[in-house]
């Protein structure tokens, strides 16, 4: 059973996509669409784009796009009627209960299976490391500063020896093969069946924000290799949209929540006191875990190492984090390595001070730019200030701007009537460097390239979809045979039935399409580039689309006609006659666009 297509319609209708997205994403106006920084992969300048008009959203990135629906799904890891049922919460919809279908019943049950195995083998390391077997790790925690309470709290464990002792242990469980196996607890070869991942190491349980145990990382007792290692992404294990301590720290009630680099950092700032630090999974940052701190939090600092490594990882934090409308600080904890280090060696009082001391990200990012000038000669420090010049016309609002225009002109030893006139010079020029970018080609760069014939039905598709108002004289020259491409034809299909029906509805029609890469793919056909600045230029690109589809479509149809088709045959011939007609006379087309 499913709900009906009018109701699912009627959510998305009342889910304007520009207010939900911006619920996520910081969106800015740019002509007819939102821009803001992609969600879905890692970039500096914004190329996601959400039209009002459209009701659609599409990265010109990466090539992410959708509806709402496909929005809400992908962003909260949702399937579509878990979609479904937020969003008509939200519009206050009344949804009837409906029966889960089977594949979705499975589905959950395998999660919820894979989730009491995670339980189990916590349960199984926690007893390990307090048993005598233990005692080698237990002292190895210990040694490292840290209590019972936090051991326990943390529900650090311990991996024997043995090299199966999770195995075995989840076998008297009754548990089969094939779900273990989904579990990433185990590796398998033929000499040896399966055997446990984690060997002789202490463990680190990662947890959602529900409490759920979702995976672990075990760390060598020593110098080792590879010193940390983790469970592989599985059903339940996205290392992308989850952060280790954040059930804890969200509970925190401090003003703002602290991101760095590793589990013990995580462990000894709790144990200090500063419960509100939460790390990333052993890889970078992304938007999603910015988009996961911004659900408790306004603020965040950053305290990654000290290192070279750790100031790169930070600069790429920032614009993640400002993208999702958080306010950042940078932590600086020299001359120690980490958190954990710091503490240890000065105690809490004085990483306190260091968290007051944070300095704002803008600063930090313009500290560090010093160093590709030589700050010591004097054109190197005047290009320095104008590259800070047009930095600082990022800032959109006058007072914000003025702001920090005072402050790097104090830094930097000038009069901040000086650095404001060079900021406005820039501003008349255009010169901002958080300009968004346009992009020449709505067409993901990494897919394959595409043929001339395939692009000319794309940009048709796009035009119809963009400027519905053409429809009327196209329709003439234009059907939905000309699309020869087996998903543009499909989709080209359903667009001219709404058109016959009263309405191009792109966002609707995506409806009909439940699998995400299909989605991608048709959000995509709606979003080639028109970069056409006046009427009479974008009349003659439309003609010179028509055209090239037509011919197309007429080789197409005649190296693909059945001799007996005399129906076919006659179009055929129809088609031809307009298509010579067209090229000789050149028809007209008589239409205005709408600038939105
Ligand atoms: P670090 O190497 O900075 O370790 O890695 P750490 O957190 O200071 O650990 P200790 O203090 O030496 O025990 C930071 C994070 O990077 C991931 C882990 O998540 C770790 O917490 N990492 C590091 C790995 O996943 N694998 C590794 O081999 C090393
Ligand atoms: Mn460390």
């Amino acid at each position: 059973m499913r709900y009906s297509d009018d109701l699912i319609e009627e959510i998305r209708l009342k889910n304007d996509i520009v207010d939900v997205i911006g619920g996520y994403v910081k969106l800015q106006r740019k002509g007819s669409s939102h821009f803001g920084l992609c969600p879905f992969h890692n970039e500096k300048s914004p190329s996601f784009s959400v039209s009002p008009d459209k009701q659609m959203y599409y990265c010109f990135g990466c090539g992410a796009g959708g509806n709402v629906f496909t929005f809400i799904m992908e962003y909260e890891n949702f399937t579509f009627l878990e979609a479904l049922k937020m969003l008509a919460e939200r519009a206050g919809v009344d949804l009837p209960q409906l029966e889960y279908s089977k594949e979705a019943r499975e589905q959950a049950d395998k999660k919820n299976q894979l989730l009491k195995i995670n339980r189990e083998a916590a349960k199984y390391y926690y007893l390990q490391l307090k048993g005598k077997q233990g005692t080698q790790a237990m002292n190895y925690l210990k040694g490292r500063g840290l209590s019972d309470e936090t051991i326990q709290k943390f529900g650090l464990g311990f991996s024997d020896r043995f090299g199966n002792g999770l195995y075995r242990y989840l076998k008297e469980l009754d548990y089969p093969d094939g779900i273990l196996h989904e579990s990433g607890l185990f590796n398998a070869d033929e000499k040896h069946g399966m055997y446990d991942k984690f060997w002789n190491r202490v463990i680190f349980p990662i947890m959602d924000v529900n409490n759920k145990v979702i995976g672990f990382g075990g760390r060598v007792m020593g110098d080792g290799k590879p010193k940390y290692l983790n469970s592989p992404e599985t059903k339940i294990f996205d290392k992308s949209r989850n952060l280790y301590g954040l059930h804890a720290a969200r509970l925190s009630r401090k003003k703002n929540l602290i991101i760095c680099e590793g589990y013990m950092d995580v462990i000894s700032m709790h144990q200090a006191g500063f419960n509100h630090a939460v790390a990333s999974l052993g890889t970078a940052l992304t938007s999603l875990q910015a988009s996961l701190m911004k659900r408790y939090t306004d603020e965040v600092l950053i305290i990654y190492d000290s290192d070279e490594a750790g100031t790169r990882a930070a600069l790429r934090a920032i614009p993640l984090l400002k993208g999702v409308g958080l306010s950042t600080k940078v932590v600086n904890l020299k001359p120690y390595k980490d958190p954990d280090e710091f503490i240890q060696h000065e105690g809490r009082e004085a990483f306190e001070k260091r968290l007051e001391a944070a300095e704002n990200s803008f600063l930090f990012e313009l500290r560090m730019s010093e160093q590709a000038y030589d700050m010591e000669d004097p054109q190197g420090k005047t290009d320095f200030l104008h590259n800070a010049a047009s930095r600082l016309l990022g800032f959109e609002d006058e007072i914000e701007r003025n702001n920090y225009i005072e402050s790097v002109a104090g830094t930097y030893g000038i009069e901040s009537s000086t650095l404001s006139k060079l900021v406005n010079k820039l501003a008349l020029k255009g010169a901002g460097i958080q300009e968004i970018r346009q992009p020449k080609s709505g067409i993901h760069s990494n897919r394959e390239k595409e043929s001339g014939i395939q692009k000319a039905q794309k940009l048709m598709l796009t035009w119809i979809t963009s400027y519905p108002e053409i429809m009327e004289q196209i329709t003439d020259y234009i059907g939905p045979q000309d699309f020869t491409t087996e998903l543009y034809h499909k989709v080209a299909e359903m667009l001219f039935e709404q058109y016959h029906r009263g309405e191009i509805n792109p966002a609707k029609l995506l409806n009909r399409f439940v699998d995400s890469e299909e989605q991608k793919e048709v959000t995509s056909l709606f979003n080639a580039s028109i970069p056409l600045e006046t009427d009479a230029e974008r009349i003659r690109a439309l003609s010179d689309v028509i055209c090239n589809m037509k011919e197309n479509s007429i080789a197409y149809r005649s190296a693909h006609l059945n001799p007996t088709d005399m129906q076919g045959l006659q179009d055929l011939m129809r088609d031809k006659k307009a298509l010579e007609k067209w090229k000789e006379s050149g028809v007209r087309l008589h239409i205005s666009f709408d600038q939105g």
